[in-house]
């Protein structure tokens, strides 16, 4: 047995007590309050799984100690920045809900470019996860510069979690997911790492240059920057939300999208009965009038 392995069975083998439904409250309210999630009450179980590595890290050794730590006694909330990291859902994919990038080419790009007279885009990932929503946008615009001369584009792309923006950072993945990428794609931007041991592969610098990631919270009533974006995906991160947050996110992100500029959400979010002034263009995706 080598030291990890012994580690690890020590680690499972410490038992912190429960995870009392008193500061199982208080922590989901206070996720609930600053980063618009709702934890239900059926959560608290793989709420508490996922934490365990923290009280460990720290040398806490109850759950109750844990909550009074990140709520009350952390005195420049770092340890609130670790615990969203562990308890955000994370699941993306590259090309998730596939028909929104083929509009986005097929559909959108030329009309847009032709009816609002610039060349240069703006886009912006909102709630990137570990980069493949925003890498597969660099993919799929980086084939029509090569189509439309003068065109460019650039891609910010935000996350509350820093564990995830990291990966997306870093732009290399497992080999298991490279069958989600279209061929076409695979052969101009992927590379393949040379140690065939590792299994993996990195987005190519051309695609990494076009995509900023930034830790931003959709719940900020600020916008992250003065451009107004002329494209925004927000996808499956609206669900996490409550009605009243999901109105108050896109309200905020209406404010930084311009007029004619489209809104991707995901297939499972909608905004029917909010009254904003958009048009509904295609199976979640919105146009501001
Ligand atoms: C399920 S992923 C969606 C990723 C990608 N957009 C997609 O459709 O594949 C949702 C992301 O929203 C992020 N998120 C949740 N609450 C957030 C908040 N208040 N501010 C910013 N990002 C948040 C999570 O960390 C997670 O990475």
């Amino acid at each position: 047995m080598n030291l990890k392995d012994s580690r690890s069975i020590m680690v499972s083998s410490i038992s912190y007590g429960e995870l009392e439904d008193k500061d199982f409250k208080e922590l989901s309210d206070f996720i609930y309050d600053n980063y618009g999630i709702n934890l239900y009450p059926n959560k608290k179980v793989l709420v508490k799984s996922r934490l365990q590595s923290r009280l460990n890290a720290l040398g806490i050794s109850t759950y109750s100690e844990y909550c009074d730590f990140v709520l009350n006694k952390d005195p420049n909330r770092k340890e609130a920045v670790e615990m969203i990291n562990r308890l955000s859902t994370n699941k993306t994919d590259f090309f998730r809900e596939d028909d929104h990038f083929h509009l986005l080419s097929h559909n959108f790009l030329k009309s847009y470019i032709t009816s609002a007279n610039k060349n240069q885009l703006l886009i912006w990932s909102a709630g990137c996860s570990s980069g493949e929503e925003p890498y597969t946008i660099a993919m799929v615009l980086q084939e029509e510069k090569q189509k439309i001369p003068a065109f460019d584009f650039k891609i910010y792309a935000s996350d509350i979690s820093t564990s995830v923006l990291q990966k997306a950072s870093k732009a290399i993945y497992s080999t298991n997911y490279l069958h989600q990428i279209p061929i076409q794609y695979k052969i101009k931007y992927l590379l393949k790492n040379k140690d065939s041991t590792k299994n993996q592969f990195r987005i190519a610098p051309e695609l990494r240059n076009k995509v900023e990631f930034f830790r931003y919270n959709l719940l900020n009533p600020k916008l992250p920057t003065n451009d107004k974006m002329d494209i925004i995906f927000c996808r499956n991160t609206l669900i996490y939300f409550d009605r009243s947050t999901q109105k108050l996110v896109v309200e905020k992100l209406l404010k930084g999208l311009v007029t004619g500029g489209y809104l991707f959400l995901g297939h499972s979010e909608s905004l029917i009965n909010m009254n904003f002034n958009l048009a509904h263009v295609a199976a979640s995706v919105y146009k501001k009038l």
